[in-house]
């Protein structure tokens, strides 16, 4: 079981290579593509798409509906026995109520977009490299990431708290990641663009956020 796109670092997971030591072994890769549906691949559909795998390369395919489909919930998708075997033995899922049908509906026109709306998953490209070009020219070293998860590590777990509070004051909602989220001393400002962003936006961020990196630059480690 792996992340397609680690929720912390935003590099993908080496599906390719995990499938073929899945198939090696004779068993089952099942990924959590909740960073990657809707934002990877030519129709959305995800890391597996963007690497062109398939179905029986990865069994058990699951995603969140609460990020790119804006909405909540998730899904898995498999074989019929699969899923029929989830719906009948999953403590989860036995004495709970269904999702509302407005959800599904809301669902349905979400992927309807992923799939015919590409325009949203080039600009976040397009967000993505600016992001990274624009940082690398102030001297603020991202995270190696090609996502729109775009972490920058402060170490310091005080510091990384200090500095998205500031941000927040300006208006601009980059949360602090600390430990256990993360290992000890790689505390981080976990910026994520999203295709309602603006290169604006990212100008924004970058301004406030290189004196801030300065004024603190010396604090003593976290305890
Ligand atoms: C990889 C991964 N899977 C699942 C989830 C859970 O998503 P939800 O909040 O929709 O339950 C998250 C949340 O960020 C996640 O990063």
């Amino acid at each position: 079981m792996v992340d397609g796109v680690f929720s912390m670092d935003g590099d993908r997971a080496d599906l390719k290579g995990l499938a073929a030591l899945a198939e090696q072994y004779d068993a089952w890769l099942m990924v959590d593509d909740a960073h990657g549906f809707g934002v990877l691949g030519e129709r959305g559909a995800g890391l597996c798409e963007a690497e062109e795998l398939d179905t029986g390369q990865v069994p058990i395919l699951m995603a969140t509906l609460g990020k790119a489909v804006g909405v909540s919930g998730a899904f898995v998708a498999g074989s019929h026995a699969l899923v029929e075997t989830l719906i009948q033995r999953a403590r989860s899922y036995i004495f709970t109520t269904a999702a509302p049908p407005a959800l599904s509906a809301a669902v349905i026109k979400s992927l309807e977009l992923i799939e015919s709306e590409a325009w949203r998953r080039d600009k976040l490209q397009t967000l993505i490299a600016y992001l990274r070009e624009q940082a690398q020219a102030k001297g603020i070293e991202l995270m190696p990431s090609d996502t729109p998860i775009q972490p920058l590590v402060v170490g310091d777990n005080e510091r990384a708290r200090r500095i998205s509070e500031a941000l927040f004051e300006k208006g601009l909602l980059v949360p602090a990641i600390r430990p256990p989220t993360v290992p000890e001393g790689t505390a981080r400002l976990r910026i994520t663009l999203s295709a309602a962003h603006e290169t604006g936006d990212i100008d924004r961020l970058l301004e406030a956020l290189a004196p801030l990196l300065d004024a603190t630059e010396d604090e003593s480690p976290a305890t």
